[in-house]
């Protein structure tokens, strides 16, 4: 983003009456700009890749598939409108205040990419919605965009599921690499996608945040 746009934008901010001003997740070249506009880092992400090979599939997150099949406790289909308060119930439950989506961030999450895959879960014994993902593509990259399980139902291998999930769409239409991002204190999430074969990119990336002065 230009030196112009980022003045112009603040000041469209202060115009509108908002308070604080905060970046989406940028690489340190993007973060340059917002830097000299007086900006200071807030949160620090960490960003992980891993290659997609055509006909995917990963044998430790094979396993967390059937395993989790072979229970019959986790029905993955895909996310739809009417989904959206549970999806938003989950995520409210799943994440921290500060990363928690209202319904203009899911829509945002939804179309982040030019292509797109929801899916939603549930356990047998439930009839409320216990986690969700949403998988973006743009040409051959894949991006993990969000992942959610509802605290009672972390640790039974849902969220490896759903990642395993995401990537084999990603592969299915061809996509190379796969990308994900999360709060470098996110240690659960972090082990999560290390074991499913991801890497750290250092430096990751990083949220900036100014306080405006009407
Ligand atoms: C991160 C999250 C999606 C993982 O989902 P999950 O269903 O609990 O994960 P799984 O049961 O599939 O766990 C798979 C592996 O990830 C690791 N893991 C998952 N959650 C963990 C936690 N809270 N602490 C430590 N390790 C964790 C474990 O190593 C586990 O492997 P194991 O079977 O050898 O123990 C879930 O904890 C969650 O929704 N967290 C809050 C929201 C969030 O952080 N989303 C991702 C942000 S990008």
């Amino acid at each position: 983003m230009s030196d112009a746009a980022i003045t112009a934008a603040v000041e469209s901010a202060v115009a509108r009456g908002y308070h604080r001003l905060r970046t989406s997740a940028l690489s340190h070249i993007e973060a340059e700009p917002f830097l000299r506009a007086g900006f200071e880092p807030d949160q620090q992400l960490a960003l992980l890749t891993r290659p997609i090979q055509s006909g995917f599939s990963h044998r430790g997150a094979g396993f967390a598939i059937r395993e989790a099949h072979q229970n019959g406790s986790i029905a993955i289909r895909r996310g739809r409108r009417r989904d959206h308060p549970s999806v938003l119930a989950v995520d409210q439950a799943a994440f921290e205040p500060l990363w928690r989506l209202d319904q203009a961030g899911l829509l945002d999450a939804l179309r982040a990419t030019p292509f797109r895959h929801f899916r939603v879960v549930r356990s047998d014994a439930d009839t409320v919605l216990t986690g969700y993902a949403i998988s973006g593509r743009s040409g051959p990259a894949g991006y993990l965009q969000r992942l959610a399980i509802s605290p009672h139902h972390q640790g039974q291998g849902t969220g490896a599921t759903l990642v395993i999930d995401g990537l084999r769409w990603m592969a299915r239409w061809g996509a190379t690499r796969a990308w994900v991002n999360t709060p470098q204190h996110n240690t659960g999430a972090l082990r999560l996608y290390e074991h499913l074969g991801f890497e750290l990119v250092p430096p990751g990336l990083q949220v900036l945040e100014t306080v405006l002065e009407p």
